[in-house]
């Protein structure tokens, strides 16, 4: 754990949260869990996105609301092309600690600890800055549960009826050679939607009621076990801070507290899976963490980067299904592809992120497994962090909005643009031939 200068301060804010309502439902856990069971059969495609952090000062009505609008249609696109109902993940609610590769950054030769997310210490370059606080794990459940109220209250009011053309920002399409395909995918949405419509007579939102669940890296355990309940009716314990915690890359260490922590609470598990990893490895972890063989218990959310994924994926496929366990692959594409430029910044290309896409639906179907869902660090904004996408945007574009403090996150179109990509007749044609 990371050393909080004053150990009795800690632990009042944990005794403090630990008494405070919970933010999810075992209800809501456990129907995600069948849900994904549900993906683990094919019958369902999991979307999962959000900030690679979530900011405190970026709790606000406006960008929630972008946020929920960039995933519902997302989802909308893929659910039209997949034909499958999708399960909706944000990584919204609780995003708020992240691992850093160094302990200190120095700036003009001063080194203090590195900023590892608005739950722990706070981004400024002072000491007290980067002191870690407990205060903030308090700031970080109202932050929390101030988003996830609103979000629950746009789609109870309506929200999800975002299948309107007049709601699709689509002006980047007419930078693309793929301009008639994008724009044929939202009229066929919306015309489906109003057909839906007349013939029951009610408006989509009023039919279904459109589910989308919270998800963050379970990493600072404190704040994770002070959320985390007995539940007497289902006899378990739940971590009820979000629906669906993942492990980290950094710390899938079999010996490590994290693992042991997981083990112990019932939600359904992500697992990030990367080139550090061995069959072996993945092999144990699925017997530690899912020994049940439960089925929604698991996903794997591999990460290689495009220049990996071949070499890796196929051996760990064969490695799970030598277990029988039931698990679901999902696939983040941001992670193993960023790169940094010549002057220093963080960014992904939009052709690696959907190259290593491709590749991997390939490599699912030549494995006699399926991928069964995307996982996408990406915002509702106009932010210019990725490169590539319809606009073409270039190393030297990224300077006018580049707002991540950690990881560079797909912009509204070019997210947007990828889910067409996705679902559209030319995915997959280039990449199969090799695989
Ligand atoms: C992340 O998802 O933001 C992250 C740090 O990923 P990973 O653990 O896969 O590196
Ligand atoms: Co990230």
């Amino acid at each position: 754990m990371l050393p909080y200068p004053d150990e009795t301060k800690v632990a009042d804010v944990l005794s403090r949260l630990s008494r405070l309502p919970p933010l999810v439902t075992s209800w809501e856990v456990e129907r995600l869990k069948s849900e994904l069971a549900e993906a683990q059969r094919g019958e369902r495609f999991l979307l999962q996105g959000g900030d690679c952090a979530e900011r405190f000062d970026e709790c606000n009505s406006d960008l929630i609301a972008k946020k929920l609008k960039i995933l519902m249609q997302m989802s909308l696109v893929l659910l039209y092309g997949l034909k499958k109902p999708l399960v909706r993940v944000g990584r919204i609610a609780g995003q708020y600690a992240k691992p850093r590769s160094t302990d200190t950054e120095t700036r003009d030769g001063l080194s203090l600890p590195t900023f590892r997310g608005d739950l722990i210490n706070k981004d400024g370059f002072t000491t007290e800055d980067r002191t870690p606080d407990p205060e903030l794990m308090l700031e970080g459940y109202v932050k929390a549960s101030l988003s996830l109220n609103f979000i629950r209250a746009l789609l109870d009011s309506g929200f999800a009826d975002l299948h309107h053309p007049e709601y699709w920002d689509l002006d980047f399409a007419s930078h693309s050679p793929l301009e008639d395909e994008y724009r044929r995918i939202v009229s066929s949405i919306s015309d489906s939607m109003d057909f839906f419509e007349s013939i029951s007579g009610r408006s989509i939102h009023q039919t279904t009621r459109v589910a989308m669940f919270t998800s963050h890296e379970g990493l600072h355990l404190p704040y994770e076990q002070a959320q985390t309940r007995y539940i007497p009716r289902w006899e378990r314990w739940y971590n009820l801070a979000t629906h669906f915690p993942w492990i980290g890359m950094r710390t899938g260490d079999l010996d490590g507290a994290h693992v042991e922590y997981f083990r112990g609470i019932s939600n359904p598990l992500g697992i990030k899976v990367g080139p550090g990893m061995t069959g072996e490895s993945l092999q144990k972890l699925l017997e530690v963490l899912n020994p049940l063989n439960e089925p929604g218990r698991i996903t794997l959310i591999h990460r290689f980067g495009v220049s990996q994924v071949k070499k890796r994926l196929p051996s760990l496929i064969r490695a799970v299904q030598a277990t029988g366990s039931p698990v679901l692959w999902c696939c983040d594409p941001m992670h193993g592809n960023t790169e940094v430029t010549a002057d220093g910044v963080k960014t992904r290309r939009f052709d690696n992120i959907l190259d290593e896409l491709e590749m991997s639906f390939d490599i699912h179907d030549h494995s006699d497994s399926h991928l069964g869902g995307v996982h996408f660090e990406m915002t509702g904004e106009d932010v210019t962090e990725c490169t590539g996408g319809a606009r073409g945007l270039t190393d030297a574009d990224l300077a006018r909005a580049y707002k991540s403090q950690v990881d560079p996150r797909l912009n509204y179109e070019q997210a947007l643009e990828l889910a067409m990509r996705i679902t559209g007749k030319n995915f997959r044609s280039t990449a199969s031939q090799d695989s």
